[in-house]
């Protein structure tokens, strides 16, 4: 009994510090969107266009994987750099059957935007900047970007929508053209 106890608690460190070493790492912690956010994000995506949608930074999963249920012919992909909230987002992916759902332990900076339609993220400042960086250098095709909370430096959306929330939350929702 001891030895299940002390090693649950160990466990439970490591996943811990786990945690916090990739929020120092990443510059944000795996926090999810809030339910409000998330349906907004939702809500300013046409589920039609054809192509993938990426979020970057899929954490827990908790927006890749309603989308890849609910769009079963939607091909939806993570890029996730804290292991342990991957794992748990893998593990729902198996459980439940999501063929359409890709999940790479991996950076987003090393993603390939060719397939993709849409872009979601709840990332932080330099993170969008990174992102903007990558949009100029490699993206040669018109893509509907959703961003909670954070903007990209330069590029100006098509549309902020402030959150009913405490902090009135931005949801900034960008077209990206092709040059
Ligand atoms: C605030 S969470 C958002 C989770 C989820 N997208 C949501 O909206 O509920 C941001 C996630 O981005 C991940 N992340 C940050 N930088 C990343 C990078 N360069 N590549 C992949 N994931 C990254 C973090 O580990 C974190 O889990």
């Amino acid at each position: 009994m001891d030895f299940i106890a002390t090693a649950f608690f160990f466990l439970v460190l490591l996943i811990a510090l786990s945690i916090v070493w990739s929020t120092l790492k990443t510059g944000i912690s795996p926090m999810m969107s809030s339910s409000k956010a998330r349906q907004t994000m939702l809500n300013a995506i046409s589920m039609d266009e054809k192509g993938a949608l990426i979020d970057l930074g899929s954490g827990w999963g908790t927006l890749v994987i309603p989308v890849a249920k609910k769009q079963p012919n939607k091909q939806v992909i993570g890029y996730e750099l804290s292991w342990f909230p991957w794992m748990v987002s893998v593990l729902f992916k198996y459980s439940l059957g999501l063929d359409n759902l890709t999940l790479y332990r991996e950076d987003f900076k090393n993603a390939d935007f060719s397939t993709a339609s849409t872009l979601v993220c709840y990332l932080f400042p330099s993170g969008m900047v990174a992102l903007e960086e990558k949009l100029k250098q490699n993206v040669l095709k018109n893509i509907t970007i959703v961003s909670n909370t954070f903007a990209l430096p330069s590029y100006k959306p098509t549309k902020v929508i402030k959150l009913k929330d405490f902090y009135q939350t931005p949801i900034y929702v960008y077209h990206w053209q092709a040059k």
